[in-house]
């Protein structure tokens, strides 16, 4: 467990808060994110670098609350956005816009401009099409567009198919045996200023062999490239690393990925770009719920939660397992097994099936462990649920980081057209 997040005389503690005083002032569910662990986490990271000309972009989808980004901007870090919306958000916590790429497979032609009027490190780019479009907002706007383009090695990363990215029948990235011709055909047009190659092949990644074989593809690329007179500054390998959310997880271990990188990428005169989004976030969040109810039926125990898949998504999305344990500690030695569910109108609602834990009663506090990571951002109203809040704590002291919107200001946003 992480050691902000632990117990202290039976009670569950944020760094130095405990989480029954945010329980007495915040109705449930909601997120708690410790600060100090993001500054760790982010700081291992960057010990691990030592030596390596290089850059930590952190991925802003894993977790984008204002709070965070103004952690990762405190420390330094970059950004790695995926819409207009993201770099907005990266700008505002205090992020160099000159230490943000812009990622992803569909940029609109409004967000491509208003990133190239304010600057960036580099657009990676996923299809000539994409090309053809920033070239030519480059040439209306008469401005240069740094670009990278992110290659699809075809590389099976090990991971869940849902989060796995790097293989030929993904969308992502362009196949990596055309990007010679591609990069070729960019250093021809007007406004395209080539500065790096990108790739990223999946999410949750615990085999570092996946990433030895892609950085193996790059170096090879990379050369290739030099033959021709293409030169790159930038290397941007994208995040991935993966964390031990149960026992049954391997944890890919951070030394190990950075000398490989330091190995195979660190002698190529170029800046390594990094983007990880939930080996700096993941374990620094808890989702705080109630037991509304127990119920049984013929053959189950079921704990019904007031945080619903509307909250937290990730085990319905990808059968996610995360670990639940109670605000306070009991004694109680009786254990049930469960399935524990939200109160959302789905069978997916589903957070964990035949579970043998300590017996709970309604009224109880738990908290699921190593959410941090797409927890918060992937959450909805869906049944008219508000938006799940997200508090942070620094030490002894806690903020509501994300309030809860109230049912009017939710109802305010819709209109019931008047026809006539
Ligand atoms: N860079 C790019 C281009 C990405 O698409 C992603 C994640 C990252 C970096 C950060 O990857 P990380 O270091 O966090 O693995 N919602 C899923 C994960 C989706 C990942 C999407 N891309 C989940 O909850 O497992």
């Amino acid at each position: 467990m992480n050691k902000h997040i632990s117990y202290k005389l039976d009670q569950l503690f944020v760094e130095d808060v405990a989480v029954s005083d945010i329980t007495s002032n915040l109705r449930t569910p909601f997120y708690v994110y410790s600060r100090t662990s993001i500054k760790d986490n982010f700081d291992r990271f960057t010990r691990s670098l030592k030596g390596l000309d290089s850059i930590i972009c952190y991925s802003v989808k894993a977790n984008s609350n204002l709070s965070v980004l103004e952690t990762i901007a405190r420390v330094g870090g970059g950004a790695d956005v995926v819409s207009i919306g993201e770099y907005h958000r990266a700008l505002r916590a205090g992020i160099d816009q000159k230490r943000i790429v812009f990622s992803g497979v569909g940029k609109q032609d409004f967000e491509i401009a208003e990133a190239l009027k304010s600057s960036l490190l580099q657009f990676n780019i996923e299809s000539v099409s994409e090309l053809e479009s920033i070239n030519k907002i480059g040439i209306r706007l008469n401005k240069p567009a740094p670009i990278a383009f992110r290659v699809n090695p075809d590389i099976d990363a090990g991971t869940h198919e849902n989060i796995s990215t790097g293989k030929a029948d993904n969308k992502f990235g362009i196949p990596i045996d055309k990007a010679k011709e591609v990069y070729e055909y960019a250093n021809t047009l007007e406004k395209i200023k080539i500065v790096g190659i990108d790739v990223h092949i999946g999410s949750q990644i615990s085999n570092l062999s996946a990433f030895r074989q892609t950085f193996e593809h790059l170096a090879k690329l990379i050369g290739e490239l030099k033959s021709i007179n293409i030169h790159l500054e930038n290397i941007d390998i994208g995040g991935g690393l993966g964390i031990k959310y149960t026992d049954d997880d391997l944890e890919p271990d951070l030394q190990e990925y950075s000398t490989l990188v330091k190995k195979i990428l660190g002698n190529l005169n170029c800046r390594i770009i990094f983007e990880p989004g939930r080996y700096i976030v993941g374990n620094c969040g808890i989702l705080v719920t109630k037991v509304l109810y127990k119920k049984t039926t013929q053959n189950k125990n079921f704990i019904i939660t007031d945080a619903g898949m509307n909250d937290f998504s990730r085990t319905a999305l990808y059968g996610a397992t995360h670990r639940l344990i109670p605000l306070t500690r009991v004694n109680n030695e009786e254990t049930e097994i469960y399935d524990v569910v939200g109160p959302v109108c789905e069978t997916t609602d589903t957070f964990l099936k035949n579970r043998l834990m300590k017996s709970v009663e309604p009224g109880d506090y738990l908290a699921f462990l190593d959410v941090g990571a797409y927890g918060a951002v992937l959450s909805s109203e869906y049944n008219t649920r508000p938006l799940v809040p997200e508090t942070m704590v620094y030490k002894k002291r806690y903020e509501i980081v994300r309030a809860r919107p109230t049912y009017e200001e939710i109802f305010d946003k819709e209109v019931m057209p008047t026809w006539e």
